[in-house]
């Protein structure tokens, strides 16, 4: 009788046994430098949700040893490994082309791979995905499926038959993405993978289509006005300029602060926020300190570019939106693009304040010979920081995405001209209005003494 159960128990547990004797692994490929914190933040939140897959993360030769250790400290299991060039490299400039994934077939020391791009977040346990299929990948929004998050059982065969493919095969894109849609162009007749129904994979086809709920594209949010029609289990940042770890894009794009918080969890207990913080300021004194000195040096040595003729308004103008312009682009080149977002932006605005309100002094002084006053260019400072602030904080009030986006650019049209008229009366237009003479040579004070 207990044999009997035994062998029950056995002949139970059996197909389990077979299906965690599968060997898993997540892997993506990191080909430049600058995708380094999203690659830690993703290998966090993968041993988070589900401890127990190993996440591998293919190196190209671009990449630094500073990098490498970086990723080993996150528990990822780095490889080294060269990238393949698209065959279109002479038609395609951009570095962000390759066919370095095919890789993946070849790791055969894995049964199954979940493919995944760096510029993911998953909100839950997405280790279902293993069970699709011998390839399986999400087509979101086009005939062209997605090759950001796909799953393949490696092949050898498979392997070395794609490499024979990669010079004749069509790439729409130039890229992998494209290569990959020639080569299993049949996956768009593929039923759509279930993970609530078993057997999950229909007889007749090896491929499994993906829900836009495993690749779920920011584009799709943003274009609904800030409406989520799935429910889902990875995120893709998607669109270039607004990647979630680059300060400017708060407040504006609303799903970055989900990602933000996985990056807070990931650096919790270590020192990397406040040593941007400390870094940010250190540039913001330096910058403040090195702008009085140029400013004191001149008023001090340059003695003969008085003009005698009356500045115009138009100059004027001209100059305080020039000045204004060039500072903004130089703050914005100050800030590290990675940096922490709200330490980032009250740095960059103290930055294009300080910038802007000395170097008009300075013209001021160069173009009518007249110094002016500490408090002024503190209250041109203060009144920058203070419009800045206001909006931020009214922009990240507002829910709907359009309305957003159009006060941001309200904001910013409108802040152009309120903080360059500010700028410019107090420190060109009244500055030399005191000194009204239009012959005198020597300061107003003189002739009081
Ligand atoms: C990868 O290559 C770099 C230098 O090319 C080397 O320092 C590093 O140890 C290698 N890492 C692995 C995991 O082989
Ligand atoms: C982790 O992944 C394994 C393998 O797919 C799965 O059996 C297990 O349920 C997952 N664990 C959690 C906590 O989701
Ligand atoms: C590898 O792929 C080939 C061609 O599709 C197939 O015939 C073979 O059965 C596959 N091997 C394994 C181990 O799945
Ligand atoms: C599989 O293909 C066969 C023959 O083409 C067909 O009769 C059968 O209905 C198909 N099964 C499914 C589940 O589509």
């Amino acid at each position: 009788m207990n044999a009997f159960i035994l062998g029950l128990l056995f002949l139970i547990t059996f197909p389990n046994e077979q299906v965690s004797a599968q060997k898993y692994a997540f892997v993506s490929v990191l080909s430049s430098n600058d995708f380094l914190i999203p690659a830690k933040v993703l290998a966090y939140r993968l041993k988070k949700l589900n401890s127990s897959i190993p996440y591998i993360i293919i190196v190209t030769q671009d990449i630094t040893e500073y990098s490498i250790n970086e990723l080993k400290q996150q528990g990822v299991i780095v490889r080294n490994d060269t990238k393949i060039d698209t065959p279109y490299i002479k038609t395609h400039k951009a570095r962000k082309y390759q066919y370095t994934k095919i890789r993946l077939w070849a790791m055969t020391e894995f049964d199954v791979i979940v493919h995944l791009d760096l510029d993911i977040l998953p909100t839950r346990d997405i280790s279902t995905l293993f069970e699709c299929g011998s390839f399986c990948a999400s087509f979101r929004h086009s005939d062209m499926f997605n090759s950001g998050v796909f799953v393949l059982k490696t092949n050898e065969t498979v392997f070395h038959d794609m490499e024979q493919h990669v010079a004749s095969a069509e790439s729409y894109d130039g890229g992998d993405q494209g290569f990959l849609n020639t080569y299993f162009s049949d996956l768009k007749f593929a039923p759509m993978y279930d993970p609530n129904k078993a057997p999950h994979t229909c007889e007749n086809y090896s491929m499994n289509r993906l829900s836009a709920q495993f690749n779920y594209d920011i584009g799709m949010y943003y274009l609904n006005n800030g409406r989520l029609l799935v429910d889902p289990a990875i995120f893709h940042y998607t669109l270039g300029p607004t990647k979630p770890w680059l300060w400017w894009t708060y407040p504006i794009f609303d799903l970055n602060w989900m990602w933000l918080d996985a990056r807070q969890e990931m650096e919790q207990g270590s020192s990397a926020d406040f040593d941007t913080c400390v870094s940010l300021a250190t540039t913001n004194c330096l910058l403040i300190v090195s702008l009085l000195v140029i400013k004191l040096v001149i008023e001090r040595f340059v003695v003969n570019v008085i003009s005698t003729r009356s500045v115009s308004s138009i100059e004027t103008h001209l100059v305080s939106q020039s000045i204004y312009l060039f500072s903004m682009w130089f703050a914005l080149k100050l800030a590290h693009p990675s940096a922490q977002p709200v330490a980032a932006w009250v740095f960059f605005t103290s930055n294009l304040a300080w910038t802007t309100s000395i170097l008009t002094a300075i013209y001021t002084r160069l173009r009518s010979g007249f110094d002016v006053k500490i408090q002024s260019i503190i209250s041109c400072v203060f009144f920058t920081m203070l419009c800045y602030a206001l909006a931020w904080l009214i922009v990240l009030q507002i829910s709907h995405f359009n309305t957003r986006v159009l006060t941001a650019i309200f904001f910013i049209l409108a802040q152009q001209i309120l903080i360059v008229m500010f700028i410019r009366h107090s420190l060109i237009v009244k500055p030399s209005r005191q000194q009204t003479h239009k012959y005198q040579i020597l300061p107003n004070n003189h002739y009081v003494a």
